[in-house]
């Protein structure tokens, strides 16, 4: 069953990782900041999806956005990667557990769907298993039921995605992936993408990088364009093609981040970037 494109596609994501008890005042933030997409999970481990939740009722409320220009996204979490604040019943089969994670998704975040519903990780760094098939094909019934516009995946090899693909089952329209900018920005997932107009969502774009933060070329197209080394790396991202996360914590790196877009990157700069670590 197709479905009708998300409303908005956001040039960023902002990321709600990590952020404990300031999830939804940092969530507050970046929305008044201007982010219109938001990236959480069902893993209470390392987010409060509950807090973005609360956050979004607050700027619905204040009238600071409408549901309508949101894209939210969050993830199927395996047992594996979670602690014990599970959101379903471990008991349960896969199909049940996403049925479950999803339920309780939409009820922390308040809403009757998902733009995005990404697998958070396979179940095994060597290939696509069996236990992943059930779980995407899941995912996928969740989309269709309209519970999410689009479903993705994390964390993902060329592997994974080459093995997703044998196996016949549809593919993600995201890839969302730590970017090693030492191997090539991950390059070979980046062009399996690319060809099959899946969006490449990057994150650990900075904190992944700090050789390319730190290279005389990244300074000095910042101090050109007036810009932070951050913004370049954003920049660049979107050159590239890839849709970027960030989760910072600062009002002023919001506004810069959000502001990457107006920096100008020559054809030739992107290019040195792309090849600049590997
Ligand atoms: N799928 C997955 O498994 C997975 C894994 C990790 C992360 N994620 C997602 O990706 C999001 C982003 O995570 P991340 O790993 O990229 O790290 P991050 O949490 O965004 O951390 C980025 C670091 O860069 C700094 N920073 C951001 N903008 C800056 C700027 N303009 N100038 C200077 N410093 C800046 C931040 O510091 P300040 O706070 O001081 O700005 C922070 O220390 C997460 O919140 C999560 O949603 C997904």
């Amino acid at each position: 069953m197709s479905t009708p494109p998300p409303a908005i596609q956001p040039p960023f994501l902002y990321g709600t990782a990590w952020k404990e008890e300031r999830t939804p005042a940092l969530t507050a933030l970046a929305l008044r900041a201007g982010f219109r997409g938001i990236d959480t999970a069902n893993q209470r481990r390392h987010y409060v999806e509950a807090g973005v939740g609360e956050a979004l009722a607050a700027a619905y409320r204040d009238g600071v956005v409408t549901r309508a220009d949101l894209f939210l996204q969050t993830k199927f979490t395996y047992r594996g990667g979670q602690d014990h604040r599970l959101p379903y019943d471990p008991a349960a089969d896969l199909t049940t557990q996403v049925a479950q994670s999803m339920a309780s998704s939409l009820e922390h975040l308040g809403t009757d769907h998902v733009d995005s519903y990404v697998l958070h990780g396979p179940a095994s760094g060597h290939g696509w298993t069996e236990a992943d098939a059930e779980t995407w094909a899941a995912m996928v019934r969740e989309r269709d039921a309209g519970r999410a516009r689009r479903v993705g995946v994390s964390n993902v090899s060329l592997r994974h995605l080459e093995q997703l693909e044998a196996s016949g089952a549809e593919l993600p329209v995201f890839v969302q992936n730590r970017c090693f900018a030492r191997v090539g920005w991950d390059r070979d997932v980046r062009a399996f993408c690319a060809a099959r107009h899946i969006v490449y969502q990057g994150f650990s774009l900075l904190t992944a990088n700090p050789e390319v933060l730190g290279h005389p070329l990244v300074a000095s197209i910042a101090a050109r364009g007036r810009a932070t080394r951050p913004q370049v790396v954003f920049r660049f991202a979107l050159a590239v093609g890839m849709l970027p996360l960030t989760g910072t914590s600062s009002a002023e790196h919001m506004r810069q981040d959000l502001a990457s877009p107006d920096l100008a990157l020559t054809p030739a700069e992107v290019e040195a970037i792309e090849s600049l670590a590997g």
